[in-house]
């Protein structure tokens, strides 16, 4: 019997709006090549109000996918959609990563995964830290704050401009999570074993304040979940006052991994090859 691998090729998407951006399709495609597979991970602009009708075809098999990676709008409908959300997809709200097994479309989240993995990979022990502030309240800050609770942190600080939506998330996830306003950056930050920024502050082209890591532990580690460019300007700032910077963008390769295992059956590496292509 010849290969099925040869035989049936399988196709997965990523869906966003806007999507052209995306570096997904670079990391798969990488992937693909280099176990042989007969398979195709594919781009699909699909605006918020077409995004319910993109998922029943999905799920009636008329789409001809297996399943797909989902990006921002889109991970809060995606997982009210799924029909089996798994346990951290449930507890974060959203889903990025979809599947079709035996008719029924499973829903998980990768950001949790990739995170640590990267951070794992980057500098291990970073989560043996008795105070960890992030920097940011939106849909990426929670996966953040269940990473870094994952990891057993004693006090996790949330900062943000809108003290409000901090506020929200320190009550979803209740005990050691705490609200605070900018103002109180600096006072957070003392002490702390890890700095987190979620925030698109910089991305935009304007300048950024002046951030004051001294009162941190020597050994701190401050990163970024923002890969473009790959040393932002608070890793810049960190780096220069002397502390161990992780950028963004293995969060972004590890975290594409769980998809790739269940689309397309192998589970494939991060490697040294793939952040150079992807750069
Ligand atoms: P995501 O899902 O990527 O986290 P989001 O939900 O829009 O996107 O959240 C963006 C985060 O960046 C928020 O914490 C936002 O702060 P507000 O809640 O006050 O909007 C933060 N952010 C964006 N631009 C910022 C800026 N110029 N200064 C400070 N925080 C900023």
């Amino acid at each position: 019997m010849a290969d099925s691998r040869e035989t049936l090729l399988v196709n997965a998407f990523v869906t966003g709006w806007p999507i052209k951006h995306s570096r997904s399709p670079i990391i798969h495609g990488h992937w693909l090549a280099k176990f042989g597979i007969a398979g195709r991970y594919t781009r699909e602009a699909v605006a918020p109000e077409d995004f319910p009708a993109f998922i029943s075809k999905l799920k009636d098999g008329s789409s001809g996918y297996r399943g797909g990676n989902v990006t921002i709008p889109h991970k809060e409908m995606a997982f009210a959609l799924a029909d089996r959300p798994d346990a951290i997809a449930e507890e974060l709200g959203a889903a990025n990563t979809l599947w079709m097994e035996d008719g029924v479309l499973h829903a998980s989240n990768s950001d949790v995964y990739g995170f640590t993995a990267n951070l794992d990979e980057q500098s291990p022990g970073w989560g043996n830290v008795d105070r960890a502030v992030i920097l940011g309240a939106g849909g990426a800050s929670r996966a953040i704050i269940q990473a870094v609770r994952d990891q057993g942190v004693g006090e996790i600080h949330v900062v943000n401009r809108t003290v409000a939506r901090a506020q929200e998330l320190a009550d979803r996830f209740g005990q050691n999570v705490h609200a605070h306003a900018m103002e109180a950056l600096g006072e957070v930050m003392s002490g702390a074993g890890l700095f987190v920024n979620t925030t698109s502050l910089g991305m935009d082209g304007a300048p950024i304040p002046q951030f004051d890591f001294s009162t941190m532990l020597t050994n701190a580690v401050v990163t970024d979940i923002v890969y473009i460019p790959l040393q932002t300007d608070i890793l810049k700032q960190a780096e220069e006052q002397g502390f161990v910077t992780v950028d963004g963008l293995g969060m972004l390769l590890h975290q594409a991994v769980p998809g790739f295992e269940k689309w397309f059956g192998l589970r494939p590496v991060v490697d040294r090859a793939l952040r150079d292509l992807v750069i």
